[in-house]
């Protein structure tokens, strides 16, 4: 059993993910820039998780929860670089200061976390460093601009350092979730720029959060979910010409579909707090 440090785990998949971790007997450390969320959710699963503050952006707080999980729990083995932002809307009617927002926190954060992670799990001889990205990381999409560029340029940084780290002490795993019903998608659903959500149903963050705590054991190299709906749009990414055929007709056959489906209020929360 590991000790495990999940980000942004007060909310959606990364609060599923630590309540899974849990229930398999890992020790958990569950960090967010919400630490009432955080407490909470830790406080009800017992003593086997703390909570611990982090702002992802904030190097100093990445070395200092290091520390303080160590204190905890013990020297942190697993490291789930889960936390995420989006702002809706499309990319001429965002401010820079939002884009800059999705930039520090979907790019520099868990980069910040892998770079803080890595001395330390290459000092101790064992560590394994599981990104949390997503789809769009591999499919540009109308509405997701600066969010589908900082997941597309975490993979890259994801694979490139396990590249580099290969045949050494740590092991790298990246889980791409498809849309997932947490708060996230709550406000993807709200935005019309995003209506693109709407094109597939929806996994609850505990199908999500069984992925990547297995992945804690399995050590996969990267999981696509669902594996067959996950290929058809890698090979579109591939495709410019495929790409820009296909994506207007999904948010077509999308906007469809939102019209017959429950309103964004219907999305269950999925906040640590239970709110
Ligand atoms: N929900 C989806 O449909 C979906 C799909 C694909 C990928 N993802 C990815 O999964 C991850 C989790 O998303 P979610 O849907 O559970 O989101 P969510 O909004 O439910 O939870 C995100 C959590 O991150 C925390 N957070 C935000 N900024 C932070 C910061 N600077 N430092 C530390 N914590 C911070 C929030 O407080 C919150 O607890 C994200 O990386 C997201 O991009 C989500």
């Amino acid at each position: 059993m590991s000790v495990v440090l999940v980000t942004g785990a007060a909310s959606g998949i990364g609060a599923a993910t630590a309540r899974e971790a849990v229930r398999r007997g890992h020790r958990v450390a569950l960090a967010d820039i919400d630490l009432a969320g955080a407490t909470r959710l830790a406080d009800r699963l017992g003593p086997a998780a703390c909570a611990i503050p982090l702002d992802i952006r904030d190097q100093d707080a990445w070395e200092e929860a290091f520390d303080a999980v160590a204190a905890r729990l013990g020297p942190v083995e697993v490291l789930v670089n889960n936390a995420g932002i989006i702002h809706t809307g499309y990319a001429r009617q965002l401010s820079l200061e939002q884009h800059r927002h999705m930039v520090e926190v979907n790019l520099l954060g868990p980069m910040t976390g892998t770079l803080t992670a890595l001395p330390r799990m290459r000092a101790q001889g064992r560590g394994h460093i599981i990104t949390v990205c997503s789809m769009s990381s591999f499919l540009p999409l109308s509405g997701y601009t600066t969010y589908g560029a900082t997941k597309h340029g975490l993979r890259a940084f994801h694979h490139s350092v396990a590249i580099e780290e290969r045949g050494g002490p740590v092991t790298f795993s990246i889980v791409h979730p498809p849309g997932t019903r947490t708060p996230m998608l709550e406000q993807e659903m709200a935005d019309p720029s995003a209506v693109i959500t709407f094109a597939e149903k929806p996994l609850t963050p505990e199908k999500v959060a069984s992925v990547i705590v297995d992945a804690i054991v399995k050590k996969p190299v990267e999981v696509v979910h669902p594996a067959v709906g996950g290929r058809v749009q890698r090979i579109a990414g591939v495709f410019p010409r495929l790409m820009r055929f296909v994506i207007p007709r999904v948010a077509a056959m999308a906007e469809r579909r939102s019209r017959s489906i429950a309103p964004a209020t219907a999305v269950v929360r999925e906040r640590g707090d239970s709110r």
